[in-house]
């Protein structure tokens, strides 16, 4: 039994013969115990309320409240008879989306499209895109019952309208869950199916609301309605603002009411799988000197075959079976310098992940796998983490310190006193310039940063390892070879002789993110 009471009977038959359905009816009438929507097609209305008998409130022998029951029980022989034409034509209000496109032959439908793109999920969450006209045709029903119901007394307002994507979910999530077998149709879940529906032929409804709000238009905002009128697509948001502003007289001038009986019913689109992002960090180690970081293209060229980015997502994109990525990185290193020690924090997000899950010992299978992958890069403390905890790399950036070692050439041979002057000297203030080698890209600026430490390992007369402890950010090929007096300090004035950098590596970045993972 339907819950609709005597009070709503007016209200009914004004809906019914405007060419609501069932459904849109229970709508209007406020009803929000989902059951009766599972219901309603398959009873109509009871036949009660399209008599002028009176009832008193009906026992509630059929109203089935648990959401995950689909009602196909026993029907209502006597209620289907004088639905019957109600039910063969298309919704004035709903463009049949709740009806023939609410169903189990959809939920099959959904269910099909699901499976066939293999995610790995526990709970779905169901999301509907309507047509936007839908607010247009429901503004003008509620116009159209409006007058009845003041006339009446009876208090209804537009908000307690129940709306036809609400309907649409209580129907559906019930047969889909049914269908899935044991994943649940949730309200919020990692794993979004997106229904759309279209209805070419009613596209124009919208038109009146563009062309009233550019009369209203004054001087100042004329831009806006220019906007308006170039966005061409009237997108629900823009409809239900026009709407909140057209006056009921403005909007009857220009629009039916009830609304008109459309030729058909919506078009579903293609059905949208969605799962949200997951992401992955983890430190690396470059091991070579001709590998970029990121892909390296000069005017549409691949320079490089590979890169460090390209290398780690590969794998990891084939595991979570993701359709991209977004990479970064705590600093990055030129494509000549090599990461060793503990490697540089990364961090990646992987777009529409169909796997999402991995144990711990998964993660280190993955790792293991883009280790053998290639020689020129390794992975260690490889790990899912939140997008917030990403946000912990980048935090802090350039307070944290770096350790290098440089190969350092000099012009004049080097003496016992020149590398004691090198080792005692403690936290030196850098003036950089912007370096010329990066002035394409980045804006002239002169930055400070400081070396805290420097250690020097002899090798012969015109060369030595140069280990520095530095600030995040600091360019040591400049400080090194002096970027023509750019940098100041630089070594070439502190030994008093040219001075030339032949080989970098990066030895450690001192960034405590992400956790290390013990082996
Ligand atoms: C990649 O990340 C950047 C910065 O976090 C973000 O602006 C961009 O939208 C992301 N790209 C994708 C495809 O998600
Ligand atoms: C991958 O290589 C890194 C760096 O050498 C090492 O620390 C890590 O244990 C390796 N992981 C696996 C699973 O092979
Ligand atoms: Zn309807």
């Amino acid at each position: 039994m339907l819950p609709l009471k005597e009070k709503d009977k007016p209200i009914v038959q004004k809906l019914l013969s405007a060419g609501c359905c069932a459904r849109c009816v229970l709508r209007f009438c406020c009803v929000s115990v989902q059951a009766a929507y599972r219901q309603a097609q398959h009873v109509g209305l009871h036949p009660i309320l399209l008599s002028s008998q009176t009832v008193e409130d009906p026992p509630c022998k059929r109203a089935k409240l648990d959401p995950t029951e689909a009602v196909q029980s026993e029907t209502d022989d006597a209620a289907m008879v004088t639905l019957k034409k109600e039910e063969s034509s298309v919704c004035a209000l709903c463009l049949g989306i709740l009806q023939d496109l609410c169903g189990p032959d959809q939920a099959i439908k959904i269910v099909e499209t699901v499976k066939a793109q293999n995610y790995e999920f526990d709970t779905l969450v169901l999301s509907v895109s309507l047509p936007a006209q839908l607010c247009v045709r429901e503004h003008s029903c509620w116009l159209h019952v409006k007058k009845e119901v003041r006339q009446k007394g009876l208090v209804l307002d537009k908000d307690d309208v129940i709306q036809v994507k609400e309907a649409f979910k209580w129907i559906m999530q019930g047969l889909v869950t049914k269908q899935l077998e044991g994943v649940a149709v949730v309200s919020k879940s990692p794993f979004e199916v997106g229904v759309e529906f279209t209805h070419p032929d009613t596209e124009s409804d919208c038109h009146f609301l563009f062309c009233t709000s550019l009369m209203l238009c004054l001087m100042p905002l004329h831009l806006r309605c220019f906007s308006f009128l170039l966005q061409s697509v009237f997108t629900r948001m823009a409809v239900v603002k026009a709407l909140e502003k057209i006056s009921d007289v403005k909007f009857l001038e220009h629009y039916p009411c009830p609304p008109s009986e459309p030729s058909g019913s919506c078009t579903p689109q293609d059905i949208q799988c969605l799962h949200i992002s997951v992401f992955i960090a983890g430190r690396y180690n470059k091991f070579c000197r001709n590998l970029p970081q990121t892909p390296w293209v000069i005017d549409g060229e691949r320079r490089m075959e590979s890169s460090v980015e390209e290398l780690i997502a590969a794998p990891i994109l084939s595991a979570f079976r993701a359709d991209g990525f977004n990479f970064s990185s705590s600093g990055r290193e030129d494509v000549d310098v090599r990461t060793l020690g503990n490697g540089r924090p990364f961090a990646m997000e992987l777009l529409n992940p169909h796997r999402s899950r991995f144990s711990k010992v998964e993660m280190k299978q993955l790792q293991e796998m883009i280790n053998k992958s290639s020689d020129k890069i390794r992975v260690r403390d490889l790990q899912i983490v939140t997008r917030e905890a990403m946000s912990r790399m980048k935090e802090g950036e350039e307070e944290k310190t770096k350790s290098y070692t440089a190969l350092v050439w000099t012009q004049k041979s080097i003496e016992n006193e020149d590398i004691s002057f090198i080792n005692d000297i403690k936290d030196l203030t850098l003036d950089q310039k912007t370096p010329l080698r990066v002035l394409h890209r980045r804006a002239l600026a002169i930055r400070q940063r400081v070396i805290h430490s420097m250690n020097v390992r002899f090798v012969d007369s015109h060369h030595f390892y140069l280990g520095l402890k530095t600030q995040a950010g600091t360019y040591i090929k400049e400080f090194v070879h002096g970027d023509f007096g750019r940098t100041k300090p630089n070594l070439c004035l502190l030994l008093k002789t040219d001075t030339d950098i032949l080989e970098l590596d990066v030895e450690s970045v001192d960034v405590d993110w992400p956790p290390p993972i013990p082996e």
